[in-house]
């Protein structure tokens, strides 16, 4: 049981986007209502916003945030949630089943992403909606004044535009489940048109059109092929969302779905790149992996919750150690794609299938899948290495479509998990690695061929003997530690990893 890394200096596979770091706060749940936003709370300022939530999103570390949904913004009506909050309506979100009150709206988002250090990515609803509010929203949002929808901007208090940069052409439209769902001809048509409106508002944004809500959508390549067609000149990106469990403990196969998201992503960059070609363009789509994550632990607990209420629970999975190797692997899958995912958004930030979790008048915690992630967005800033790995490999049984579906064999599924990012501007080389041997540790050797190691800066491992372990909001059991042992020998970096580990090790 051996693992060796080959890269070279010269062997890159791109730059890392910091934006693959995002994350993602919709109207669902408790994010914002006592999530984000909880007005009387010991740790709110002024407006409602929870201090101590932002505390730990600066440390989190997402550039950039999604918003306002998700399925909710199908049925959004932005203009809700400006102006004096007594004259807001509240009205009731058919997405999931909950009463919105308004209180919380585009201003206070804008408000929280600039304390929270993050870029706004705002989405605008092309289910119950379509151009005109995108065109109206966005006027609202960028344009300086002497308009209508601008001046009521102002008058609302904010008299700088808020260029927001990146856009997102509706949600998840592929999905029935969506309200105002589309055929992709229907969807392509009016992606289109919104892009169109929206570009002539302000030509100096960025666009992400709906790809498959995953590579299990029986629409899945046949929706992008129709959906690009009609949509390649107007955007720079296609959106793509994918979620995966363990919901019959079969961990082992369940740690191998970073590997099928790694070629949901090349299968997803290839129908792009098959479009282009019929277009005879040079221009290449990037992909927004704007939904992805851990979703299972609580499923069917939404039905406890009681429907039409402000901020009813759901979603609020409870995440483990093996959950975190998952993510982290995840995390992995993305550097290692780098140069076409340039945005990501782990779905979502805070109390929905999250990394951060709070209490209605209590405090905020980290759940254990905060800290892969931390350290990704942290550390992996530079330009991603190719890799040569040769690792030990083993076969599993796995549900991946979910308890209902059939059990698949999966094969080869090489233990070692890793990326490799040097960071010019800091001089150091950090490699991510996951060893998803349940078992035994991993002796890992690194060849940094090109590069003088001098120094390992600090090896972080995340691992717990109880795969099964949480953290709650008064013990945070799961969280990296420093480990020891790791050597420098020539251009070759040597370190045991732990079973079943998360590791980070960066090297000057
Ligand atoms: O993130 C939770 C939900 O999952 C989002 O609202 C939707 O886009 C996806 O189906």
């Amino acid at each position: 049981m051996k693992s060796t890394i080959t890269i070279h200096r010269q062997f890159t596979i791109g730059t890392v986007d910091p934006r693959l770091f995002g994350g993602f706060i919709e109207h669902m749940g408790r994010a914002v209502y006592e999530g984000i936003f909880e007005p009387g709370h010991s740790q709110a300022d002024g407006g409602g916003l929870r201090q101590d939530v932002l505390e730990l999103v600066r440390e989190l570390g997402t550039p950039i945030t999604r918003y306002p949904g998700g399925n909710f913004v199908s049925g959004y009506n932005w203009e809700d949630g400006v102006g004096p909050k007594e004259a807001r309506p509240s009205k009731l979100d058919l997405a999931w089943k909950a009463l919105e009150p308004n209180t919380f709206g585009t201003d206070e988002f804008m408000r929280w992403c600039e304390l929270a250090d993050t870029e706004p990515m705002m989405a605008v609803n092309l289910g119950t909606r379509g151009p005109d509010a995108a065109r109206t929203l966005i006027e609202y949002c960028n344009h300086s004044g002497g308009s209508y929808w601008s001046d009521l901007r102002r008058k609302n208090g904010h008299e700088k535009p808020y260029a927001i940069k990146v856009w997102c052409l509706g949600n998840e439209m592929d999905g029935p489940w969506q309200i105002g769902h589309k055929t992709a001809e229907e969807y392509g048509r009016v992606a289109a048109e919104t892009a169109k409106v929206m570009r002539l508002v302000d030509p100096s944004i960025e666009l992400v059109v709906c790809g498959s809500s995953g590579s299990h959508m029986p629409t899945f390549v046949a929706w992008e092929e129709t959906v690009l067609d009609h949509t390649y000149e107007h955007v720079e990106y296609l959106s793509i969302h994918r979620y995966y469990g363990n919901p019959l403990d079969e961990t082992p196969g369940y740690l191998s779905c970073s590997d099928e998201m790694d070629r949901f992503i090349k299968d997803v960059v290839a129908v792009c790149d098959s479009v282009g070609a019929k277009k005879k363009t040079t221009k290449k789509i990037m992909l927004s992996f704007d939904e992805w994550n851990v979703w299972f632990h609580s499923q069917g607990a939404e039905k406890r919750s009681p429907e039409w209420t402000v901020g009813r629970p759901i979603l609020e999975d409870i995440y483990n150690m093996e959950d975190a190797l998952l993510v982290g692997s995840m995390l992995i899958t993305m550097l290692n794609n780098a140069d076409r995912v340039k945005i990501g958004c782990i779905a979502q930030t805070v109390n929905v299938i999250a990394p951060i979790m709070t209490r209605k008048g209590g405090g905020a915690w980290r759940q254990t899948i905060f800290y892969p992630f931390h350290q990704a967005s942290k550390f992996g800033r530079g330009t991603v290495l190719r890799q040569v790995v040769d690792c030990p490999s083993y076969d599993a049984t796995f549900h991946i479509d979910g308890a209902e579906g059939a059990a698949r064999p999966i094969k080869d599924i090489p233990v070692l998990a890793s990326a490799v990012v040097h960071n010019e501007e800091s001089g150091e080389i950090v490699v991510f690695a996951v060893n998803r041997d349940l078992t035994c540790g991993l002796p890992l050797d690194i060849d940094l061929q090109g590069f003088q190691p001098q120094q390992i800066i600090e090896w972080q491992t995340m691992s717990d003997p109880n795969l099964k372990a949480t953290n709650t909001e008064t013990e945070e059991k799961v969280r990296p530690s420093a480990s020891q042992g790791a050597t420098i020998a020539g251009t070759r970096v040597q370190a045991t990893l732990p079973a079943a580990s998360w590791n980070m090790i960066r090297i000057r």
